[in-house]
């Protein structure tokens, strides 16, 4: 009796670990989340592909096209459970400071991937978008996502945005300097620069601000993405690392957005209101006072 346990302990002890841990999470798992409780526009960063490599003696570019890999799945997963837009972190202007051969590796994954996805993209309706300077891109990879963003322009399915070339201050200045440049031409007043008039000159111009922002690999830092876009996002720090991340994480992450309480500076609505239909504070309450 005694033998049968161990010799049963050991064995699953010693049990070759799969080298990825594969979990099929059903669209209608995926439905389990209300409705009302899915995120429109969700943007992910994802870190860990470096530390993904090293703790297997690989280089760091084998961490970035494992990390490839994952965005696949998260993409088809982000079209299958009906989410609006999906905005990725791919690469930030800051990403030019790394290794010649880092920098290459990901401009020669980026290549690899519009080449071998965007007939999928496209049969599925999805839009891409850039998000960034395009003009910075060496010419190959200019082309590949000009095209790219050209072909599915019309497409009526899943937003997808990838960051590329992607700084958030940069943005911000990019839509001061537009904002300027009316005024000075005469077609715009200084008065009329308002929130969506600055929203307007955003890369992101006309999508839905992002909901939830999900960053893997445990590091709890925006990184200089979105900072207009992400005002009031719901924050999901994902201790996987990004090449890890599968659509059981993902539904994770959903399932804890789904469990926040947003407020959006404001507060809930006292009963009697609610009934009445009529938003505000209970009594004695700012109504801009909470976090
Ligand atoms: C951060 O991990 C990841 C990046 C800088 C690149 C992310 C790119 C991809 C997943 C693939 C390329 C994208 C497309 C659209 C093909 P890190 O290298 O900083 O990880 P570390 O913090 O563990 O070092």
């Amino acid at each position: 009796m005694f033998a049968e346990k161990l010799s049963s302990m050991l064995s699953r002890l010693f049990r070759p670990q799969p080298k990825y841990i594969t979990t099929t999470v059903s669209p209608a798992m995926a439905q389990q989340l209300p409705p009302d409780k899915m995120p429109r526009h969700v943007a992910i960063i994802m870190d860990g592909n470096g530390r993904w490599a090293q703790k297997r003696g690989l280089p760091r570019s084998a961490g970035h096209a494992a990390g490839t890999e994952a965005l696949r799945d998260i993409i088809r997963a982000s079209d299958d459970w009906g989410i609006e837009a999906l905005t990725i972190y791919a690469f930030s202007t800051e990403n030019w400071a790394r290794s010649k051969e880092e920098v290459n590796a990901l401009m020669g994954l980026l290549l690899k991937y519009f080449a071998s996805e965007i007939d999928e993209l496209d049969e599925k309706h999805v839009r891409i978008l850039i998000l960034g300077d395009v003009d910075g891109l060496p010419g190959p990879q200019r082309e590949a996502v000009v095209n790219a963003m050209e072909r599915t322009k019309d497409n009526t399915g899943l937003k997808l945005n990838i960051a590329l070339n992607y700084g958030g201050r940069q943005e911000l200045v990019r839509a001061a300097r537009a904002l300027a440049e009316k005024c000075r031409l005469g077609e715009l007043e200084p008065s009329d620069i308002d929130e969506d008039a600055f929203a307007a000159e955003l890369y992101t111009a006309g999508l839905p601000d992002v909901d939830l922002l999900i960053r893997t690999s445990a590091e709890m830092r925006l990184s200089n993405f979105l900072p207009w876009q992400t005002t009031y996002a719901e924050l999901v720090f994902d201790s996987t690392l990004w090449p890890d991340f599968d659509r059981a994480c993902y539904l994770r992450d959903l399932r804890a957005y789904a469990a926040r309480d947003r407020r959006f500076g404001g507060v809930h609505d006292a009963p009697e209101a609610q009934a009445e239909g009529i938003g505000g504070a209970p009594d004695g309450q700012n109504a801009e006072g909470a976090p």
